[in-house]
């Protein structure tokens, strides 16, 4: 149930939540008190779950802001400042590596693929090959900027070839598509509350193979963002350093709840899937071409080309949209006239079918056809 408010949100997040985990936040907490402290364990222990690892090998590292944060501190605390990171881009996410990277003065070397193609591991491995400065490799999972899938156990497995440390930027598939951290080898996986785990925004958190991170300490080139110190927090006392997120942690438990009794991570992708395969069939049906090939499409969000042969006015149609409910995103590509729809969240089938409807109805008055003057 949706309250009355709330728009649909097609987004990839902040998405729809449901009802339950909005009211989790209906109280406070005390951020020193046992009770509080105890949830944080359970919700750390219960991550590690969702990626299918365990204690002593894996722990899990939970860090205040948006997800970017999150990345910003893996990156800016795992690579040493003798390391090299080498960043395979295929999207927005990837790039915004390399401007941490950058901004971070970590020796990095960024490698671009094209955006509608997954990173080639080929074309990784001859990098990897040329210099053997690398230390760590890192890359997107889903990149949200298209919907776009990288294999990540290939990559994984390439890193451990080479004898570098893997960091997975897996924002928006993880907890939406069943994966064992241990198994795609990364050492390092950063999510965040408001994605496929379906909380509400406030934190981060990054699934850690312990032995790498052990290492971390005293490397990070920020204190709030240190993710070494941030974990040894959590390992003394079980507290955060700084101010919590304590809502946005009550939430979040309650949404693990949700996820366990949805069946957990294969039942979550077996309705993004679901709800994504309607959407996409619909979409071509009213003529909306996909602008990543169903091979390397994930369930998590959609990019649409602008209709061919008509004058498309993006503006309008999501404005229509969103007075009838429904919010969609827009494209965030250079080179092609895009939007996106996400199918993340608390959103079902019917849901998907009430914001096609929508679409439906809006259509005619939108796509007008092209004069060409
Ligand atoms: C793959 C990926 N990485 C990083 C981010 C950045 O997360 P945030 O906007 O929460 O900082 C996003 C956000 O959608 C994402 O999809």
């Amino acid at each position: 149930m949706h309250d009355q408010k709330s728009k649909l949100l097609f987004t990839p997040g902040p998405l729809s939540t449901s009802q339950s985990v909005k009211q989790a936040m209906l109280r406070d907490v005390g951020s020193r008190d046992a009770e509080f402290l105890v949830m944080v364990r359970e919700i750390r222990r219960e991550l590690l779950q969702v990626g299918a690892v365990q204690e002593p090998d894996y722990t899990t590292v939970l860090l205040q802001g948006s997800g970017t944060f999150a990345v910003e501190a893996t990156l800016g605390t795992v690579v040493p400042r003798d390391g090299r990171l080498l960043v395979a881009v295929n999207g927005a996410y990837g790039q915004r590596m390399v401007e941490i990277a950058a901004r971070l003065g970590i020796p990095h070397l960024a490698v671009e693929f094209p955006e509608n193609e997954p990173v080639s591991l080929a074309r990784l491995a001859s990098h990897l090959d040329q210099s053997p400065r690398f230390t760590h490799l890192a890359c997107v999972h889903c990149e949200t900027t298209t919907g776009l899938l990288n294999p990540i156990e290939d990559i994984g497995e390439l890193c451990s070839r080479y004898g570098v440390g893997f960091l997975v930027d897996a924002m928006s598939s993880f907890g939406g598509i069943p994966f064992q951290v241990a198994e795609v080898k990364a050492d390092f996986l950063i999510s965040s509350a408001n994605k496929c785990i379906e909380g509400v925004p406030g934190f981060g958190f990054v699934l850690a193979r312990r032995q790498a991170l052990e290492r971390c300490e005293g490397l990070a080139r920020s204190l709030s963002l240190d993710l070494f110190a941030q974990w040894r927090g959590f390992e003394t006392d079980g507290q955060f350093r700084f101010t919590p997120p304590t809502h946005s942690l009550l939430a979040f438990r309650q949404a693990l709840r949700e996820l366990a009794e949805e069946g957990g991570v294969p039942a979550r992708y077996a309705r993004y899937r679901a709800n994504q395969e309607l959407l996409r069939q619909e979409m071509r049906a009213l003529g909306f071409e996909t602008y990543v090939r169903d091979c390397h499409q994930s369930p998590m969000i959609t990019c649409f080309l602008y209709p061919q042969g008509v004058t498309f006015d993006f503006t309008k149609f999501y404005s229509l949209l969103s007075e009838r409910g429904f919010l969609i995103y827009p494209g965030k590509l250079s080179r092609a006239n895009t939007f996106r729809i996400g199918t993340i969240g608390r959103i079902s089938q019917a849901d998907i079918r009430a914001l096609l409807s929508a679409i439906r109805e809006i259509l005619p008055a939108l796509a007008k056809p092209d004069t060409g003057t």
